[in-house]
């Protein structure tokens, strides 16, 4: 009886320890490039953007942490063009602009490879 208890006891404890340490987050490439069409790729600071934030949910509550999410939904009609530019990153970077805080470029040419 007491020998299975402290089997038990073992298990749980090995479980949990994997979970707590085992299980490492996939925080995706360093930077991402995001193509938008005619008006050339963009080029997305992933990493720094994650330090910044410190909240993986405010862009990943739109598309999932998959490569070429933003694309492929694009393709199937889950999201509009422009409609993360427009709710995500540039949205963000005036309201943080207008904060008096670090913020991202809203020029064009700035993010899209093709001046525009
Ligand atoms: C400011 C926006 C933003 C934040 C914050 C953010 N991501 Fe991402 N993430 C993106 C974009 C944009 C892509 C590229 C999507 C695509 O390829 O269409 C991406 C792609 C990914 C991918 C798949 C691509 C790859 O390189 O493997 C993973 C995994 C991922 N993110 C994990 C995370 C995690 C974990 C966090 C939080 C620690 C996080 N992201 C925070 C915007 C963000
Ligand atoms: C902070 C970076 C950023 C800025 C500034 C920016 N864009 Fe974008 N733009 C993107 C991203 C990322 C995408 C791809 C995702 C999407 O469609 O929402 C995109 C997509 C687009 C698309 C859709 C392309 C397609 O075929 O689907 C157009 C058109 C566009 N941008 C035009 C502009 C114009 C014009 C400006 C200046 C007024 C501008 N962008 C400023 C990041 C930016
Ligand atoms: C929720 C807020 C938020 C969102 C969403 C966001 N950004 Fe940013 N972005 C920031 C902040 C804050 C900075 C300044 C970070 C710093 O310099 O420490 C920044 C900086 C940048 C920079 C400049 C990096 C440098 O080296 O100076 C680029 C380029 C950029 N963002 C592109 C994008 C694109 C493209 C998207 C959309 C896919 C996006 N951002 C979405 C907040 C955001």
């Amino acid at each position: 009886m007491r020998k299975k208890l402290f089997l038990a006891v073992l298990v749980v404890g090995f479980v949990a320890t994997a979970t707590a340490f085992g299980a490492e987050v996939n925080k995706g490439a360093k930077e991402e490039v995001i193509p938008a069409g005619s008006q050339g790729d963009v080029k997305f600071p992933h990493e720094l953007h994650q330090q910044a934030l410190q909240d993986c949910k405010a862009c990943h509550a739109l598309y999932p942490e998959t490569p070429n999410a933003i694309p492929d939904m694009k393709q199937k009609g889950a999201l509009k063009p422009k409609q993360v530019m427009n709710q995500q990153c540039v949205k963000c970077h005036n309201a943080k602009r207008a904060a008096g805080v670090k913020a991202g470029p809203v020029i064009c040419s700035q993010c899209h490879g093709r001046h525009s």
